[in-house]
Order: C-alpha cells, then sequence, then structure tokens
C-alpha cells in the first residue's frame, strides 16, 4: 500500500474519532485493534411478500451444512419469512467480501451479511455502510448474554453494529498420524516451537510426503500469522497492529524469514487450493500437516489429530462471525428476523455443534455442546486471546489486502522478505486497532 493511502487512512480515521476499542474482559491477554458468484436464487414471495436475502461464504461442503442448521432454525421460527440464498463460495469470504463491496458501491445491498467482528465490521462502521443495532440488542437483552470481550468485538463507540453467531480459533496444527509414522516421527510429539516442527517437516520431506498442505492466498497469510504469533508471543503479535511492535525489528525479520522457509515445504498447486482441498491432502495422506482454523475438523477424522500451533500454547487467535444489516437493506423486517433466530442460544448451541465453533454467547449450557465446542468455549475463557489477521479482526481491509498481496508474491517468487515486512509496517493503526485485555 502506498505511504498517501496508509496516511490518508489514518487522517479519516483520526477526523472522525475512531477510538481504541475497549478491551476484552474474559480472560487472557487480548490485543484488538474487522466462487463464484451465486446470483441469489428468486424463490416464490411468502404470503406476506417479506424475505431476506442472506449473503454468507457459507457456501459448501461442512460448512454449508453448518448454515443449514441456521436456515432450518430460521424457516422453523419465521414461517412467513421467505429466505433468500445470497451465499458466495470461497473460504474466509475470500470472495464474498469483494462481491459485497461491489453490491454495496452499486448500492445493491442485500439485507444481511456475514462479517468478522474487530476491524473489518469497524471499517463497514467507518464507511457509513452498516446500522446500528442497539434497539435489536435492547429488546434481545443481548448485552447480557454476551462476553465483554464478545461484545466489544462487535460494537463501535460503545454501539452494537452486527450480531454474532459463533467464535473460532485460528491457531491449530493438523497431522496425520500415519504418515508422522511413515516418516519416524513420534505420532504423539507435541512441537512447542517452530524449530521442533521445522525438524519434524524436514523428515517428513526425506520420506516422500509433503510436509505442509497449503491453499490459496488467504491460507497462506493465516500461516504467516501462525508464525508472527509463535516466534513473537501474543504481546508482540498482537502490538503489530497497534504500532507498540516495531514490524521493522530483527524478530520479525525472524518470523517472516521463517514463513519463506516454510512455503518451500508445501504442495507446489498450492494457489488453485481452497482450505477444504489442503486438508484433503491431510486427510488422504499425501501430505502431514496443514495449518488452519477449528472449522478443519469438520472435515478431518482420525488419524489426522490437531494441537496448538508450535509455541501458541494457551493462546487463542480469535475469528468471530457475526452478521450485519448494511444501509438500505430492502427487506430490514426480514434482516431483524434473521438476526433474531441466529441470536437464540439454542440455535447457537446447534449451530456451534455443526461448526466445530464456541457459541458467541456466553450463557449457552456447556450440557448443550458437543465434545469439539466446549473445548472452544472453554479455551476462549481462559486463553490468552488475539485477533486474527488472516480473518479480519485485526487490521483494516486495506492492510490484510495489501499483506495478502505481497504475502502472494513472495510465494511466486517477486517480492522480498523485506517487502512483507514493510506491509506489516504499514498494516498498524493505533486508532483503530483494538485495545489489550487480560482476565
Ligand atoms: C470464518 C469461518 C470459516 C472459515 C473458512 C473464517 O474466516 O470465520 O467461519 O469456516 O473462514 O471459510
Amino acid at each position: 500500500m502506498d505511504r498517501g493511502r496508509v496516511t490518508r487512512r489514518r487522517a479519516r480515521l483520526a477526523a472522525r474519532g475512531v477510538p481504541r476499542r475497549a478491551a476484552w474482559a474474559l480472560a487472557g491477554l487480548v490485543v484488538w485493534s474487522l466462487a463464484a458468484c451465486t446470483a441469489p436464487a428468486t424463490p416464490a414471495p411468502s404470503a406476506t411478500g417479506q424475505q431476506v436475502e442472506v449473503l454468507t461464504w457459507w457456501a459448501s461442503g461442512a460448512e454449508k451444512l453448518a448454515m443449514d442448521v441456521l436456515v432450518q432454525q430460521f424457516r422453523a421460527a419465521h414461517p412467513d419469512v421467505t429466505y433468500v440464498d445470497g451465499s458466495v463460495v470461497g473460504g474466509a469470504g475470500s470472495v464474498a467480501k469483494d462481491v459485497l463491496g461491489s453490491r454495496l458501491a452499486n448500492h445493491d445491498p442485500p439485507d444481511t451479511f456475514q462479517v468478522h467482528g474487530g476491524a473489518e465490521l469497524a471499517a463497514h462502521v467507518e464507511a457509513g455502510q452498516v446500522q446500528p443495532l442497539t434497539d435489536l440488542y435492547d429488546r434481545l437483552g443481548l448485552t447480557d448474554v454476551l462476553s465483554p470481550a464478545v461484545l466489544d468485538l462487535v460494537s463501535v463507540d460503545g454501539v452494537p453494529y452486527a450480531v454474532p453467531v459463533d467464535v473460532h480459533r485460528a491457531n491449530l496444527l493438523w497431522a496425520n498420524t500415519a504418515v508422522l509414522v511413515a516418516a519416524g516421527l513420534d505420532p504423539t510429539a507435541r512441537y512447542d516451537s517452530l524449530d521442533s516442527w521445522l525438524d519434524a517437516l524436514s523428515a517428513v520431506r526425506a520420506s516422500g510426503h509433503v510436509p505442509l498442505a497449503l491453499g490459496s492466498t488467504w491460507t497462506q497469510v493465516h500461516l504467516l500469522e501462525a508464525v508472527l504469533l509463535s516466534r513473537l508471543g501474543p504481546q508482540a503479535y498482537a502490538g503489530l497492529w497497534d504500532g507498540t511492535t516495531d514490524a521493522t525489528s530483527p524478530a520479525v525479520a525472524t518470523a517472516v524469514g521463517d514463513f519463506a522457509r516454510l512455503l518451500g515445504y508445501t504442495n507446489p498447486d498450492r494457489d488453485s487450493l481452497d482450505w477444504q482441498d489442503a486438508a484433503t491432502l491431510v486427510a488422504n495422506g499425501d501430505a502431514a500437516f496443514t495449518v488452519m482454523g477449528d472449522w478443519a475438523q469438520q472435515v478431518l477424522d482420525p488419524p489426522v489429530v490437531w494441537a496448538p500451533f508450535p509455541g501458541t500454547e494457551g493462546v487463542d487467535d480469535v475469528v468471530l462471525d457475526a452478521f450485519a444489516v448494511p444501509v438500505g437493506a430492502p427487506h430490514p423486517d426480514g434482516a431483524e428476523a434473521w438476526l433474531t433466530t441466529i441470536a437464540g442460544a439454542e440455535t447457537q448451541a446447534a449451530f456451534a455443534n455443526a461448526k466445530g465453533a464456541a457459541p458467541a454467547r456466553a450463557d449457552v449450557p456447556m450440557t448443550a455442546l458437543d465434545t469439539y465446542p466446549r473445548t472452544a468455549f472453554l479455551a476462549l475463557r481462559s486463553g490468552v486471546r488475539v485477533p486474527s489477521l488472516a480473518h479480519g479482526m485485526a487490521a483494516p481491509p486495506d492492510a490484510l489486502t495489501e499483506i495478502t498481496d505481497v504475502v502472494a508474491r513472495l510465494a511466486n517468487g517477486t517480492a522480498s522478505t523485506s517487502q512483507l515486512q514493510a506491509a506489516l509496517a504499514e498494516a498498524a493503526t493505533p486508532a483503530a486497532t483494538p485495545a489489550a485485555s487480560t482476565p
């Protein structure tokens, strides 16, 4: 990103008085500062003429099945409102966010859209693109059932702008234990540092398997984020986004160098794969490891196991999914009906079980949750929390776009690690970045 653009963005933020976001209060340190395009089908209008078009990227595979849980609950609760599928295929919203941007620019908004909390949502608020949801929050009593940490991620200046539906954890390492055994490695080993894991990757390579399955660019940024977190630790990782960590420091240079080295252990066809395809390489025993969020447990079964990414034990790299209502939404009543459904405790429990996530509501009983969502719920409460870069929580969208672009060029050999460091240095936005919190 050119310096002028960064400066203009910062000036804009400062002029609007965008504040440092409030601290998480649940647990741990947190620093925060937000396919094809499937044209919505035109279903028959409901008897009352009400409808809601929902733009989401949970459009295929296990994610679509989880989305179907929300849709079923919605249809049962609001039989008079027609659900219009505005889904867009592409992991992590890699395509949906562009489609949304075009539609908002063309004054053709959906009724509600999926958005990450933190910096990504804050950017929509700053651009005046989303409606405040204070009345809905009051009516549903939502402020009382969300942890301060979660509430903070969907609010700007104390005003809620989205309804959160789940919370994911990004920093997980997935390993096919059969492939590890074939490589002469201990399948029960936990790697407490990047160095010990790099040794394991070399052993896998020597055995003839792909050491690390990787997908297209957003998954590469996901890997970069895990490496930064591992090498820098949670505090300094989080400091990258509010400028308290110097991104040009030798420690960051080491991490970026490690990331570049790791790319050398990956599958050559990575740019043509989404995260599910990379996960499948591990599931099929073609690759030993992949680094992906906990949503991958819906597609990975034993002998594939997960552990915190090396050197990030006890840290929860948070990805929060929410839905917001754009300004000018054509069917605001339909949008409200959708948000009311997904805000419900029973819906959130059912969705968490289908998605492999923690529910966003703090009051969902543990007994309603399956094993993994329970684990995730506990990790969220007890872990040291940091915001995910790749999933829009840590840095504003234009900064993430720039980092993503440089990562893509680094991967294809047309950018250097120092250019990536420079892009990281440009991403820090003190005014708009979530603040730190401890238990
Ligand atoms: C979303 C998850 C989703 C993942 C892969 C993340 O950005 O928050 O809900 O499963 O991307 O699409």
